[in-house]
């Protein structure tokens, strides 16, 4: 059945926010090495979109984990599990978490820790979109594409039951 989807941020305003977030991030790490670590699978859009918006001023180099909290269900499940590792040994690195949305926090406040323990020069994370009101654990995030309300969403990379993360806007779909 084919469900009706809304649209809620259209692709020209996404390249556009991405293109700023590049511009940021290239002034800030300017000169240095940055790890982008995408978080599989929902935040691979959003990486490549990225780290293209960066320029060559950074030594951008990327590598991938992936958690999961939510099955197929729109609730989470308050599990978190560490399905794929990074490859790249991070200690004395800056390192960039990109991830696609966070909403409740417990999948990244975990995977922080978990990257913390490793001693990277430096840790931030970077999200597409935040849903602030979802917050059950409390997380620093250091760049936002944008602040959503609480709606589920899908499209860049975001899914509902493995569908739609191809979609190159981000919709609500109707009930
Ligand atoms: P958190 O641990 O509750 O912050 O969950 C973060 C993860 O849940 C995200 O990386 C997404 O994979 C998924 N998620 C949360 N909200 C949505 C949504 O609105 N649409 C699709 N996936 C979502
Ligand atoms: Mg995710």
């Amino acid at each position: 059945m084919k469900e009706k989807i809304s649209v809620l941020l259209t692709e020209e305003e996404i390249k556009a926010r991405i293109k700023q977030l590049g511009e940021d991030i290239s002034r800030d790490y300017a000169g240095k090495e940055l790890i982008l670590i995408g978080i599989l699978k929902g935040g691979v859009y959003f990486l490549t979109d990225l780290s293209r918006a960066i320029d060559d001023s950074v030594d951008v180099r990327l590598d991938f984990m992936q958690a999961s909290s939510y099955g197929d269900e729109k609730c989470t499940s308050g599990v978190i599990r560490i399905m794929k590792d990074c490859d790249l040994d991070i200690k004395d690195k800056h390192v960039m978490v990109v991830e696609d949305i966070i909403d409740s926090g417990r999948t990244l406040s975990r995977l922080l820790v978990v990257l913390g323990d490793r001693k990277p020069a430096s840790l931030r994370l970077c999200t597409l979109l935040d849903k602030p009101a979802r917050r059950e654990i409390e997380v620093d995030v250091d760049y936002v594409g944008f602040e959503i309300e609480d709606k589920y969403v899908v499209g860049l990379g975001l899914d509902s039951a493995q569908q739609y993360r191809n979609l190159s806007y981000i919709g609500v779909v109707e009930e």
